[in-house]
């Protein structure tokens, strides 16, 4: 898509969540990133990578919602609270969400995809899966066929759900998580990195693998 043709994008963040997405979105050229909007005491400074940074109470002045996509990068902090209540007040003052596809993601045409959201670098979305609005899918997770990603959840990198596996909103995976089929994943639970659930996940609990553990050996020691 040529420049003229792509719509102007407001990120609505501007930590480190925010500058990766505007480097995504500018590289996938269906986005120009025209400024980032924060709430007025977290502005450090007036421009992020050469683009305004505004205040959130003047966003509709500076990037009309009728205009403007916006789209929420921020990570998932408080148990994904602040960007499930980003969304909704984006959404109540009337924005429509822009979503970041990666052109290397594997999307069945039998799964639906919400709004605001990622769908990272070599992830794969098996049919009849549904993402919902909101919904973070780092790079090289798989999301198998029939599963259901409730609104504002958070899958960190390369994280596996088999079959009809449901997650519950805000809840967040880890880095390397896998998944057993037709597991329930309960609503702001928190699934550790590199864990193994093979059965359902309470809401608002934390759950862990045990760790690696250290050998009483020197690594010269070992055969590699
Ligand atoms: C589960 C998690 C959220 C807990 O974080 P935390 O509250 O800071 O916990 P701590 O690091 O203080 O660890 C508390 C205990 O749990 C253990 N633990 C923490 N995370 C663990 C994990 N993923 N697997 C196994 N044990 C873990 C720690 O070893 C520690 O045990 P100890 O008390 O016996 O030493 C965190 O460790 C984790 O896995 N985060 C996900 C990381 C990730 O995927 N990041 C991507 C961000 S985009």
């Amino acid at each position: 898509m040529s420049e003229l043709m792509s719509k102007h994008l407001v990120i609505i963040g501007n930590g480190q969540m925010a500058e990766l997405f505007c480097s995504q979105f500018t590289h996938s050229n269906d986005y120009r990133v025209a400024g980032f909007a924060v709430d007025r005491d977290l502005i450090k400074t007036n421009t992020l990578l050469g683009l305004p940074v505004v205040p959130l109470d003047e966003v509709e002045s500076r990037f009309p919602p009728d205009s403007v996509h916006a789209f929420v990068a921020i990570g998932p902090a408080k148990n994904n609270a602040i960007r499930a209540e980003k969304f909704d007040e984006l959404r109540a003052r009337g924005y429509r969400f822009a979503s970041y596809i990666s052109p290397q993601a594997a999307i069945s045409p039998d799964a639906k995809i919400g709004d605001n959201v990622v769908v990272g670098t070599f992830s794969v979305v098996m049919a009849w899966s549904t993402v919902g609005d909101n919904v973070l899918l780092g790079s090289s997770s798989i999301v198998g066929h029939h599963c259901h990603l409730n609104p504002h959840c958070y899958l960190a990198l390369r994280v596996t759900l088999a079959g009809s596996v449901i997650v519950g909103q805000r809840a967040f995976i880890g880095v390397g998580a896998s998944i057993r089929d037709n597991v329930n994943i309960g609503a702001d639970s928190v699934v550790g990195a590199g864990a193994t659930i093979l059965s359902d996940v309470e809401p608002n609990a934390v759950y862990v693998t045990e760790r690696a553990k250290k050998l009483p050996i020197a690594a010269d020691r070992v055969r590699l």
